[in-house]
């Protein structure tokens, strides 16, 4: 996997495909040192000896926090938190389900990687929600499967359709079997992605109640980020699958190399790096990115890269397009079927937080994505937000959270709050 010899240009290629979608990680880069070498210097966790996702971050904080396993039905073994309730609750006292689900290269850490004041995780639990957190196949939380190791081809072949119609099935039907009770969902970018593709498909959509989203994606072509656009254009994507790189993982060799050829070879200004790739965000927490790299970024795959530029090159919302042929054999037809948005039930009640500097989640394309729903989502928009923002902004508390809850409660539900 050693990017050398003839592999210069390559090399700067594949960064350019890789850091757009590097959100948290290449934030390190903005404050001071490259983006590499801040790379180098985190310890990253989640190795074995380490612990669960439970044990490094809400526990030591006095958080009550169990790890919980859910199998596929293609075999992957994720992982999920349960937080019951806050710091102070009390156990029997249990309120509605709620379940996180990430976005691209994050894990169910992204919930808890500010202060306990300020990440939603700890939040929602402190609100007396019954807090439940995914983790997609692929992430350091779930690396599990049956009968394949991450060092399968195989273990790496899926897209977020998979995760929909796979991830978010398991891991939800754990939870609505758990409780008995219809669930709260909330998404961030790649999670909304999934979240609506799976309410657009019945036996998930009975199990939700109401779905907050952060940074909602469907469509993604007027994604105006300028990297990702070169990336698109220059067929990156199809590049790495050729390369025969199926996971997409910073943390390997291969990746610090990437970084490091991107910012050595002067090709990227490393001061802007952040802004070029998700646009600005107003409240990052620049002195926390050692922190933040303990985590982040996890591995995805390299087709799941492939499929997000399919949908930025052609604006549909559809299930991966294997090629004509592929496509008979999988779907019954030429063309990969769109996931259709008037699908979704009108009574699974949905708000949307997005924002003016979000380079990713265009305004546009949340446009196209409301009108194509049957139910009139609530609208939290913020001028001044980026993507990242939305779930790791020191002030998301009140400029974001507050109202989330609000919505999550306007259901009848009956809960304490401090705020
Ligand atoms: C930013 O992170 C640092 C280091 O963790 C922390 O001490 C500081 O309080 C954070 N700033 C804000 C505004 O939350
Ligand atoms: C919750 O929302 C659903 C769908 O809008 C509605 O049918 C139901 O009556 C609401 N329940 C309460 C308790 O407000």
């Amino acid at each position: 996997m050693a990017v050398s010899g003839g592999g210069a240009a390559a090399a700067a290629a594949l960064a350019l495909t890789l850091l757009p979608l590097f959100c948290c990680c290449v934030s390190g880069a903005v404050h001071g040192s490259s983006a590499s070498s801040a790379l180098r210097r985190a310890v990253p966790r989640g190795g074995a000896g380490d612990g669960g996702l439970c044990e490094q971050m809400l526990l030591p904080l006095g958080y009550p926090c169990t790890e919980h396993t859910v199998e596929t039905s293609d075999g992957f073994l994720l992982s999920l938190q349960h937080i019951p309730h806050g710091k102070n609750g009390v156990a029997d006292n249990t309120g509605p389900p709620v379940f996180l689900q990430h976005g691209l290269f994050q894990g169910g850490d992204t919930w808890f990687i500010n202060s306990a004041e300020q990440s939603l995780g700890y939040i929602l639990a402190d609100n007396g929600f019954d807090v439940w957190i995914g983790n997609v196949r692929g992430t350091r939380w779930s690396k599990g499967h049956s009968t394949l190791t991450v060092h399968d081809k195989l273990f790496w072949d899926w897209s977020w359709q998979e995760l929909a119609e796979y991830d978010l099935l398991a891991m939800l039907s754990y939870v609505y079997t758990v409780r008995q009770s219809k669930i709260l969902y909330v998404g961030h970018s790649q999670g909304t992605i999934m979240g609506l593709a799976a309410f657009s498909l019945p036996e998930i959509a009975k199990m939700i109640s109401s779905a907050a989203l952060l940074c909602p994606i469907t469509y993604l072509d007027h994604v105006s980020a300028r990297f990702v656009l070169r990336a698109v254009a220059m067929h990156l994507d199809q590049m790495l699958l050729t390369m025969g790189i199926h996971q997409l993982n910073f943390r390997s060799d291969m990746g610090v190399q990437i970084v490091d050829s991107l910012c050595d070879d002067g090709h990227v200004d490393c001061n802007s790096l952040l802004s070029a790739i998700t646009g600005e965000n107003c409240c990052f927490n620049g002195s926390r990115v050692d922190y933040y790299l303990e985590y982040e970024p996890h591995p995805s795959s390299t087709k799941n890269l492939h499929h997000l530029f399919e949908m930025i090159r052609k604006g549909t919302f559809a299930r991966y397009d294997y090629g004509l042929w592929g496509n008979l054999k999988r779907y019954g037809q030429l063309r990969p079927p769109p996931f259709d948005l008037s699908n979704i039930p009108e009574s699974l009640r949905m708000w949307m937080g997005y924002g003016g500097l979000d380079a990713l989640a265009d305004v546009t394309d949340v446009d196209r994505t409301i009108k194509e729903l049957r139910s009139t989502p609530e609208l939290l928009y913020i001028g001044d937000y980026g993507h990242i923002d939305f779930v790791m902004s020191v002030k998301a508390k009140d400029d974001v959270y507050v109202d989330l809850m609000r919505f999550l409660r306007a259901n009848g539900s009956s809960l304490h709050s401090s705020y």
